[in-house]
């Protein structure tokens, strides 16, 4: 399965030991596909930052396997390796370094993969201004918004050109607008770098930003569904509307033509 850039089969968690056994995770089997955008939802102590972890390599599962990109986690040798080239973390906390500037926090990640201090301050130039904060490279953390830290987090996580990004509640500190700034630039990322996105969310607001919702539930996953079109539910008025109804009513071609300007979903709704 190739064409996977994640893949777990029965992937199991279980924290302590003797009585006290937690099943953090419980046989999750799922894929995803390069260039998908995934959120990840479900109550609090369902598994979804246990799974994220697994995921990127900064736990053990307890059985299972994880492969990426076809190749199988427990074969990796240098799992440090591995996380600094492949995948790219941002958390709730931006978990930047506060005596380091925007520009110097973006450049950590690099200073064991790009050797040339001019190249790496380049290069993290470019991803200060990819996140739309050039103009901020010189303050340190406490000196900037608690949505501009994240855009910083997010910067740096892209600094070894990911083709993977975890996120675990990136907005989950912020307040609404800045949350929303903050998926902005993810889909963005998603869409111009074609990186994988996994977001672990509680709001649904930012899932229905994504490609694609898993729902967990006591450590596995309970659903998962593709997101609609944003204008689904206008679309499916619009289908139901005797106006909607007169102009399309079995015209293949109308449906073709919709089809053709990004509305595939239209014919669906139509039943064709
Ligand atoms: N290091 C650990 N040791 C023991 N138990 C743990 C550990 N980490 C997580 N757990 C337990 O595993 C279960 C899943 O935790 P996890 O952090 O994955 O939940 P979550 O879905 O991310 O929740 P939240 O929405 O609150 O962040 C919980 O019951 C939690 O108490
Ligand atoms: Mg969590």
């Amino acid at each position: 399965m190739n064409e996977c850039i994640i893949e777990t089969r029965h992937l199991t968690k279980i924290y302590g030991n003797g009585t006290e056994k937690i099943h953090a995770l419980d046989g999750v089997s799922v894929q995803i596909a390069p260039g998908e955008f995934v959120a990840v939802m479900g109550p609090s102590g369902s598994g979804k930052s246990t799974l994220l972890n697994m995921l990127g390599a900064l736990d053990r599962p307890t059985e299972g396997q994880i492969l990426v990109n076809g190749q199988d986690l427990k074969k990796i040798r240098n799992l440090d390796r591995f996380r600094a080239r492949t995948v790219g973390f941002v958390f709730q906390l931006h978990n930047l370094i506060p005596t380091l500037n925007s520009l110097e926090n973006i450049e950590v990640p690099m200073v064991g993969q790009m050797s040339g201090g001019r190249k790496r301050r380049q290069r993290a130039r470019e991803l200060l201004g990819l996140v739309d904060l050039a103009d901020r490279a010189r303050h340190l953390p406490n000196q900037l918004s608690g949505g501009q830290r994240q855009r910083v987090a997010i910067a740096r996580a892209l600094a070894n050109q990911p083709a993977l990004i975890l996120a675990d509640e990136p907005t989950g500190n912020l307040d609404s607008q800045s949350g929303a700034d903050v998926i902005k630039l993810l889909r963005k990322l998603n869409q111009e770098l074609g990186t994988t996105i996994i977001i672990v969310t509680h709001d649904p607001a930012v899932a229905r930003q994504t490609d694609r919702v898993l729902v967990m539930r006591d450590g596995n996953i309970a659903d998962d569904h593709q997101v609609g079109h944003p204008f689904e539910e206008d679309l499916k008025e619009f289908r139901d509307s005797g106006l909607g109804q007169s102009l399309l009513a079995g015209e293949e071609a109308a449906l073709a033509w919709l089809a053709s300007k990004g509305l595939s979903s239209l014919p669906r709704l139509f039943g064709t």
